[in-house]
């Protein structure tokens, strides 16, 4: 047997005190199933090693080698290589059905991604392996320790290491502080997923709010049909007892709560905006008169109490004003008491902003006001800290032009980790996300992106990626991803783990 015998195992084993019994067990299985695949041969580096392969391995694939002075050190298949010495003469007599000799070796390139030291630092040795060196497949354990994957009790259970038994946990505060983006193409799965990730952050009891505007995620509240045995350990659940749901249009949403805003809160020249009204100095005037003559009245008051002013008001000409108020009475966003920020930011509890049916106009104000009021309290410490998930969010934080959103987002990227406020963007259009917001965030989920732009958008705001893996992004299949950051070492590749509620972004069919 190639490898570590037992004696050196038993004395391993004295010094790392921490291992539990089926850590042992399992590493022990590992050591006699250790498969040989190759061998060290020409200029031999520290971050790079070329080896001839004796056994089939697949590009991605973890390996390990060890190093004179360092020991155990994990490396991973960069590419694989069939050389022969087939000439185009010979593959013509090929063709023409004649039987010819092919020599052939198969070559892999391996990047070293480094061991951990004694205090626990990922490293890279100071000097070359040696030539002749044996090349096996890596063990869990060493796979694990190396890429920084613990099971730590807040940790975000999101799926497994593509191809290994091993379940990857991203950690929670990692993610809420140096705040997440979810990006893939249009159907690849990023609904699904952020769906993954929101349930943690439900069973970790983080404060979670949700800016939904296709409303897919009312399906968190319902327990999905996960089969029992699955490989993947997931039990279905539903988080009803712990969602609210707010929504401008309660009637499209049943079960969502009217989500209002304080009219009286409003700028006059804000409304007009709204309304597409031009800003006139006698339409801001007459808006402004009626709301100042309504505030010394009342204390609350709505938009049906300022036009009924506007429309006592018989010197001045306020009709496109009036009709304006109109229209923007009619997308029943404002009332005279707006719905509290503290009933939409509950401790431990998750609410989803449901806007589904909502115009793209009003999303707009929906989300800059609910941001703004966030990132406002949480200064403050009036409410908890928390996590805001924001879909579509190249519609909110735009590269191109600016929404009412764009300055926000922007705040809450780069100061809301001083306020323990994380950011969430889930995106197909990465190119099109304000690039100021997209590299504030440090722990990505890629799924499959195959738009030149937006690879070229991924490659510049994730770090440590390398060409290597941004070519791999083309090629995800639907439920595996490239996760970086989120207190892993290294990029790596997962498949997504099943959903415990139901999937709300189940594509329509148009047939049968
Ligand atoms: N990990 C997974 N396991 C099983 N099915 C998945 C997984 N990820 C996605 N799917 C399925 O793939 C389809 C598309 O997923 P999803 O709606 O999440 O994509 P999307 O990227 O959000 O699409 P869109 O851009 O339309 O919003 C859905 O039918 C979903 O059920
Ligand atoms: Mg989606």
């Amino acid at each position: 047997m190639d490898g570590i015998c037992l004696t050196e195992l038993e004395q391993e084993m004295q010094e790392e005190r921490t291992l539990t019994k089926e850590d042992i067990i399992e590493s022990k299985k590992e050591r006699i199933d250790e498969k040989l695949i190759g061998v060290t041969f020409g200029d031999v580096g520290i971050t790079n090693l070329e080896c001839n392969l004796c056994n089939a391995v697949d590009k991605g694939e973890y390996v390990k080698m060890e190093h004179p002075s360092v020991g155990w050190v994990l490396g991973q298949i960069e590419s694989v290589e069939r050389k022969t010495n087939l000439s185009v003469e010979k593959a013509v007599e090929i063709s023409q059905g004649e039987e010819v000799d092919i020599e052939e070796t198969m070559i892999a390139n391996i990047k070293v991604i480094g061991y951990r030291d004694r205090r626990g630092l990922l490293k890279l040795p100071g000097n070359p392996f040696r030539a002749g060196e044996k090349i096996f497949l890596a063990d869990s354990k060493l796979i694990r320790d190396v890429l920084g994957l613990k099971e730590e009790e807040n940790g975000a259970y999101v799926g497994k290491l593509r191809g290994h038994d091993i379940n990857v946990h991203l950690n929670i505060n990692s993610i809420a502080q140096k705040h997440l983006s979810v990006l893939a193409k249009t159907g690849s799965g990023k609904s699904y997923t952020t769906g993954v990730i929101i349930e943690e952050m439900m069973k970790h009891e983080v404060t979670t709010i949700i800016l939904d505007p296709h409303g897919e995620y009312s399906s968190l509240a319902k327990a999905g049909d996960v089969k029992a045995d699955n490989y993947f350990d997931v039990e279905s659940r539903g988080y009803g007892d712990i969602i609210t749901e707010f929504s401008p249009s309660p009637e499209i949403n049943p079960g969502s709560k009217p989500l209002k805003f304080t009219f009286k809160n409003m700028k006059p020249r804000k409304i007009l905006d709204m309304t597409g009204v031009n800003k006139t100095q006698s339409n801001v005037g007459a808006l402004e008169g009626a709301m100042s003559r309504l505030e010394e009245a009342k204390g609350f008051y709505n938009i049906e109490d300022v036009i009924r002013i506007l429309k006592q008001n018989e010197e001045g000409n306020s009709s496109s004003v009036i009709s304006g108020l109109e229209r923007l009475g009619s997308k029943n966003v404002f009332s005279a008491k707006g719905t509290r920020m503290d009933e939409i930011v509950r401790e431990n509890k998750t609410s989803i902003i449901n806007l589904k049916g909502t115009d793209p106009d009003i999303q707009a104000f929906v989300v800059e006001r609910i941001s703004t009021a966030i990132f406002e309290l949480r200064k403050r410490n009036k409410i908890p800290p928390l996590m805001m998930f924001a879909e579509e969010a190249h519609n909110f934080c735009p590269q191109r032009g600016k929404t009412e959103s764009s300055e926000i987002f922007q705040t809450i990227a780069s100061e809301g980790r001083k306020f323990g406020l994380g950011l969430a963007i889930v995106t197909q259009r990465p190119a099109k996300v304000d690039k100021n917001v997209l590299s504030q965030c440090n722990t990505q989920m890629i799924l499959k992106v195959t738009n030149p732009n937006d690879l070229k958008a991924i490659e510049s705001s994730v770090e440590g990626l390398g060409k290597g893996l941004a070519d791999e992004i083309q090629r995800l299949a639907i439920g595996e991803a490239i996760v970086s950051g989120g207190g892993l070492s290294e990029p790596l590749f997962l498949e997504v783990r099943p959903r415990e509620t139901q999937d709300g972004g189940e594509s329509i069919k148009v047939v049968g």
